[in-house]
C-alpha cells in the first residue's frame, strides 16, 4: 500500500477507550406504575440488558403505592415491553433474563416504612454493591422529589459522604419546578440532602444521538467552525413541531403550556449547544460551563415589550392529513376556556461577541403539519453583484440544516447552474443520512441517559445553575402572559404552522421560517 493510501481510509478516532466497567448497582424507580415506567424506563432498561451494557449484576426495584408481586410487576411490565419496545418482536429468553433482576416494593413515598422495607430488600440481595450503589430515579410528581430525597437521606439510603466505590445518585424528570422561584427552591432542597453531584437532571433531548452530535459537529470540522459567527450567519432557525395534540396529557398541559414543556428545557438546551463558545475540554464540567455562559448571555426580554419578541398560539380545531381533529379547548382535561399556549414562537439575541446582532428564531408547536426537529443555520446571501445582482433574492443564500429527527442527517443547500444551454441558477442540497451512513440504529435517548447515569458521567444532564438561567428566560414570557387572555389572532388551525404573526416576527426583517420538509 502507498504510504498516503490509508488518508483516504474513514479513520475513526475513539475518544474514549470502549464501554467502561460499570459496577453492580440497583436502579430505584419511584413511581413504578406510571406511564414513564412502563413507556421508558424498562423498555430502555430492558435493551441495555438484551445489549449486555448494564453492570452484572444488577437490579431494578420498582416502589409504588399498589399491593404487588414481584411476579405480578413483572407480567405487567412484560406487556409494556411488547408493546413499546423500540424491536419487534421481543425475544421470549432474553425478557425472561431481564424479568429476573425486576422486584416490586409496595409503600407510599411519604411513609417512612416504605424507604425501611426498600432498604431490607436491598440488603436481602446478599451483595453489598446492589446494596449500596444506587440508582434513584424519581418518575413521581416534581412536589415530591424533595419529600423523597428527605426520606432516602435520613433512612441512611441516600449518603451524602458516600466512601467510594459506593455510590448513590439521584435522576429527576422535568418539570424541573415551574418558574425560577420554585426551581431554586427545589434545587436547595434537593441540595441539602444530595451533593449536586449526585443528582442528575434529565432533559431528554440531550440523550438523542443527533443533538450530542452538534457539539461533534462543530468542533470537528473546520470548515463550518470559521463560519459559525456573525460575519457569515445571518440567522438560526431551530424548529421542533409536532404533529400530535395533547393526547391524554390535557391535565398536565393546562400547568405547562409549550413554553414551559418544552422552550425552557429542550429548545434552550439545543440553541445552548449550537451557540456556545468551545468548551476549554471534554469534561462535563467545561461544557457545561459553556452551555450556562451562553443562557446568561441571552438579552433579557423587555418586560413591557414582550410581544415584539415572542408570539403565542393555540390550535383550534381543523385538519392533518385529511384527519378532522378537535380543537385544544375540546381535549379531555382541558378547560374550554383555556388560555393555555400550544405553540410558541420567539426571537432572541446573543449579546456575547460571536452573536452580536444575529437572531435566533425558535419554535415549536403541537398539531403543526409535520412532526421533525430542526436546526438551520442561515448564512448571508452574496455581495449584491453578478449573480446576486441579477437574481435579487431569488437567489437563495446558503444553509445548513441539521436535522434532529426524524430522517436524522445534515444537508447543505447552495447554488449550482441548471445543465443545459440556459444560464439558470438553483439551489441544490447535498444530504448527510445517518441510516444510510451508519445503518438503522436508533437507541432511545432515555437507553443512553439511563447508562450515563448508571455510569456516573453528568455530561448530558443538566445542571443547577442551567436549569436556573433557563427559567430566567422563560419566567419573563410567563409574566407578560399571565392574565392576558388569548386574542383571536393568536389562534391557529390544527394542521397550520401556527399563528401568522410568527410568520410576523421574521417578516419584519425580510426573512421567513423554512419549515421542514417531508422527507420521501
Ligand atoms: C416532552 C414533552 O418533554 O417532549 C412532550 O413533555 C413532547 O410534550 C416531547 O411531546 C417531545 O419529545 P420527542 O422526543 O418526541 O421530540
Amino acid at each position: 500500500m502507498d504510504d498516503l493510501d490509508h488518508l483516504d481510509e474513514l479513520m475513526v478516532c475513539r475518544l474514549q477507550a470502549g464501554p467502561v466497567q460499570l459496577t453492580p448497582c440497583t436502579i430505584v424507580i419511584f413511581g413504578a406504575s406510571g406511564d414513564l415506567t412502563a413507556r421508558k424506563l424498562i423498555p430502555a432498561l430492558y435493551h441495555l440488558h438484551v445489549d449486555g451494557v448494564l453492570p452484572d449484576p444488577v437490579r431494578v426495584v420498582g416502589v409504588a403505592r399498589r399491593e404487588k408481586s414481584d411476579d405480578a410487576w413483572r407480567e405487567e411490565l412484560s406487556g409494556a415491553v411488547r408493546r413499546f419496545s423500540r424491536t419487534q418482536p421481543v425475544a421470549a429468553a432474553g425478557w425472561e433474563r431481564f424479568a429476573r433482576c425486576l422486584h416490586y416494593c409496595q409503600g407510599d413515598v411519604e411513609d417512612p416504612a416504605t424507604y425501611a422495607s426498600l432498604g431490607t430488600r436491598l440488603k436481602s440481595f446478599g451483595d453489598e454493591r446492589l446494596a449500596r450503589n444506587l440508582l434513584f430515579y424519581f418518575a413521581v410528581s416534581p412536589s415530591q422529589f424533595g419529600d423523597v430525597t428527605a426520606q432516602l437521606e435520613s433512612a441512611g439510603l441516600l449518603r451524602r459522604e458516600e466512601e467510594p466505590p459506593f455510590w448513590q445518585r439521584v435522576v429527576v424528570e422535568k418539570p424541573f419546578g415551574h418558574d425560577l422561584g420554585s426551581a431554586r427552591r427545589l434545587n436547595a432542597e434537593l441540595t441539602r440532602h444530595a451533593h449536586e453531584q449526585q443528582i442528575f437532571r434529565i432533559d431528554h433531548y440531550l440523550g438523542k444521538e443527533t443533538v450530542q452530535n452538534i457539539l461533534m459537529f462543530r468542533f470537528s470540522n473546520a470548515i463550518f467552525e470559521q463560519l459559525w459567527n456573525r460575519q457569515s450567519v445571518d440567522h438560526v432557525q431551530i424548529t421542533v413541531s409536532e404533529q400530535l395534540g395533547v393526547g391524554t396529557r390535557g391535565g398536565y398541559y393546562e400547568e405547562a403550556g409549550a413554553l414551559r414543556d418544552m422552550v425552557q428545557n429542550h429548545l434552550l438546551q439545543v440553541l445552548a449547544l449550537v451557540a456556545m463558545e468551545p468548551p476549554v475540554s471534554l469534561e462535563a464540567e467545561s461544557i457545561r460551563d459553556e452551555k450556562v455562559k451562553l443562557l446568561k448571555s441571552i438579552r433579557p426580554f423587555p418586560s413591557d415589550d414582550v410581544r415584539a419578541h415572542v408570539v403565542r398560539g393555540q390550535y383550534r380545531a381543523g385538519t392533518l392529513e385529511g384527519r378532522t381533529l378537535p380543537a385544544y379547548r375540546e381535549e379531555p382535561k382541558v378547560d374550554p376556556r383555556s388560555n393555555v399556549e400550544t405553540f410558541v414562537a420567539l426571537r432572541l439575541l446573543i449579546d456575547n461577541w460571536r452573536w452580536s446582532g444575529v437572531p435566533f428564531y425558535l419554535r415549536t408547536g403541537k398539531r403543526l403539519p409535520l412532526s421533525a426537529s430542526e436546526v438551520r443555520i442561515q448564512f448571508r446571501p452574496t455581495p449584491n453583484v453578478l449573480f446576486a445582482a441579477q437574481c435579487g433574492p431569488r437567489l437563495d443564500a446558503n444553509a445548513l440544516t441539521l436535522r434532529l429527527q426524524p430522517h436524522e442527517g445534515i444537508s447543505l443547500r447552495f447554488n449550482g447552474k441548471v445543465p443545459g444551454a440556459s444560464v439558470e441558477v438553483r439551489p441544490v442540497r447535498m444530504h448527510f443520512s445517518y441510516d444510510t451512513e451508519f445503518g438503522a440504529y436508533t437507541p432511545e435517548a432515555y437507553e443512553r441517559l439511563l447508562l450515563e447515569a448508571i455510569e456516573g458521567d453528568p455530561t448530558l444532564f443538566i445542571r443547577r445553575d442551567e436549569v436556573e438561567a433557563a427559567w430566567g428566560i422563560v419566567d419573563v414570557i410567563r409574566n407578560a402572559w399571565d392574565g392576558q387572555p388569548l386574542a383571536d389572532g393568536e389562534f391557529y388551525p390544527a394542521g397550520s404552522w401556527g399563528p401568522g404573526a410568527a410568520a410576523a416576527l421574521l417578516g419584519q426583517s425580510r426573512r421567513a421560517w423554512r419549515d421542514p420538509q417531508p422527507v420521501a
